[in-house]
């Protein structure tokens, strides 16, 4: 057994959710270490579908603890709502199995507010106050989970903060939020959130002394990273897996494994580079076969082929040592597969991938409908072509291949088998 990093080596909603649902079984805990409420984690159980925000995807398993690690930044309004969905659905996470470090950033309603007028459009952020919260902690004003549990507190840091960033708010013409309203809303879901909100690096040590596995979730994607995404059409935190040790409070030792996701073509969610998009009928087929929609905002998700030269750089900047190849099935039905190998010029990573221009190879497709297979041998041998191909291209293998949204439809090989 082993803790494990799972991260989206292209741009977000490569089916992280998904997989960590399935590797959750065989571990005591799930840590979300960073992004808020921009994610959206889809797992289907039991002919259930469940998308999460902030809950990590342990959120289902009974005796998985789930634990919101300081790197995030929590809406309590988006968790309080979320806790509700699962008590509506008879799966209630008492304390025991949900913990929201003491030291997690909160989203103010302010926080939302400055993205919808500022960002939203020039990046098409999910407009969720990720970036203005982000923001406001590396400038060290801003508020924690720690301080939604007193008054005294919390009303000193609005204070302290609310009125520069009204300021800014009115320069953009928008509606500044008073201190008063911030405290109506948010002093009654800390009281309500009070018995999860804890020292949560001090519970992850706690389950490591006691020999237990941890899987450490991450949301977005590698190109969405702050620094090594495709600046400035990213996202406000460190996507990659690195970033799991700083926004848990664990060594880089604890870590065995780093699980790559990543969808069997390409997909993306707002403005910014793409160097396989497809642009005509061939991108709406591919959009509409794989229901590539927002998970959290319902926005047409932009599709184009897989890139080769993409994952490889993603398999570097996270060390993968594996990857879940996931919605191979999508693909069922194409005569040929182009898969992008290169880009052209030469093999440095590109600075902007604005510039990027794709070399493709023609991968033989095949028909059979393969949702129903559940041995990696009984796949199509031009379907096993293709996943041995993307392996010898980005360097690791593809130790998962899912081949529908539900926990079953997931080839576990190799060495992941009882990693
Ligand atoms: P995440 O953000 O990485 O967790 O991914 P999302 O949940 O946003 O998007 C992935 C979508 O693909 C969800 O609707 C999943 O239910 C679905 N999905 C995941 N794996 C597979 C798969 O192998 N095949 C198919 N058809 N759907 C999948
Ligand atoms: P999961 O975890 C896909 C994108 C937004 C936008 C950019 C910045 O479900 O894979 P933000 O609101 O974070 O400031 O927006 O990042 N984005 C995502 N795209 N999946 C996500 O999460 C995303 N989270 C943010 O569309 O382009
Ligand atoms: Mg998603």
């Amino acid at each position: 057994m082993s803790n494990v990093v799972v991260v989206g080596l292209q741009w977000g909603d490569e089916g992280k959710g998904k997989v960590v649902d399935v590797l959750s079984e065989q571990r005591t805990g799930v840590v979300r270490f960073q992004g808020g409420n921009n994610a959206g984690h889809t797992l289907v159980v039991d002919g259930r579908k469940v998308v999460l925000h902030l809950l990590p995807s342990g959120a289902l398993r009974a005796g998985c603890v789930n634990i919101i690690g300081n790197g995030v930044v929590v809406d309590p309004r988006v968790l309080a709502t979320e806790l509700e969905g699962l008590q509506a659905l008879n799966l209630a996470l008492p304390p025991e199995r949900l913990v929201i470090s003491a030291l997690a950033s909160v989203i103010l309603p302010v926080h939302c507010e400055l993205d919808r007028i500022r960002s939203q459009k020039a990046i098409g952020t999910t407009g969720r106050g990720i970036g203005p919260a982000y923001e406001d902690k590396v400038s060290r004003r801003g508020v924690r989970m720690a301080d939604l549990v007193s008054e005294a507190r919390l009303r000193a840091r609005l204070e302290a903060l609310l009125p520069e960033r009204n300021h800014v708010i009115s320069f953009y013409g928008g509606t500044p939020v008073s201190v008063e309203e911030t405290l109506e809303m948010y002093l009654p879901l800390g009281e309500r959130l009070a018995p999860y909100i804890a020292d949560a690096t001090h519970r992850i040590h706690t389950l490591l002394a006691a020999g237990e596995h941890l899987l450490f979730e991450g949301a977005q994607g590698t190109f969405l990273d702050i620094d090594h995404g495709t600046y400035p059409f990213v996202t406000s935190s460190n996507t990659i897996a690195g970033a799991a040790c700083a926004g848990s409070g664990v060594g880089p030792g604890v870590i065995h494994e780093v699980v790559g996701i990543v969808k069997a073509y390409t997909t993306r969610v707002g403005h910014g580079p793409f160097p396989t998009e497809l642009h005509g009928d061939e991108g709406e087929e591919l959009r509409q076969a794989g229901a590539e929609f927002g998970a959290t905002t319902g926005r047409p998700r932009r599709c184009g082929w897989f890139d080769a030269a993409l994952v490889r750089q993603a398999v570097r900047v996270n060390g993968a040592t594996c990857m879940a190849l996931t919605k191979l099935d999508i693909l069922s039905g194409l005569e040929q597969i182009p898969v992008a190998v290169r880009y052209r010029g030469g093999d440095a990573f590109p600075s902007d991938l604005a510039e990027a221009e794709p070399v493709y190879e023609m991968l033989e497709g095949w028909r059979t409908d393969i949702s129903g297979v559940r041995d990696y041998d009984d796949l199509p041998a031009a379907c096993r072509t293709y996943v041995e191909r993307l392996e010898e291209l980005v360097g690791v293998p593809a130790d998962i291949v899912s081949v529908g949204p539900e926990r079953e439809a997931t080839l576990v090989r190799g060495r992941l088998r009882n990693a």
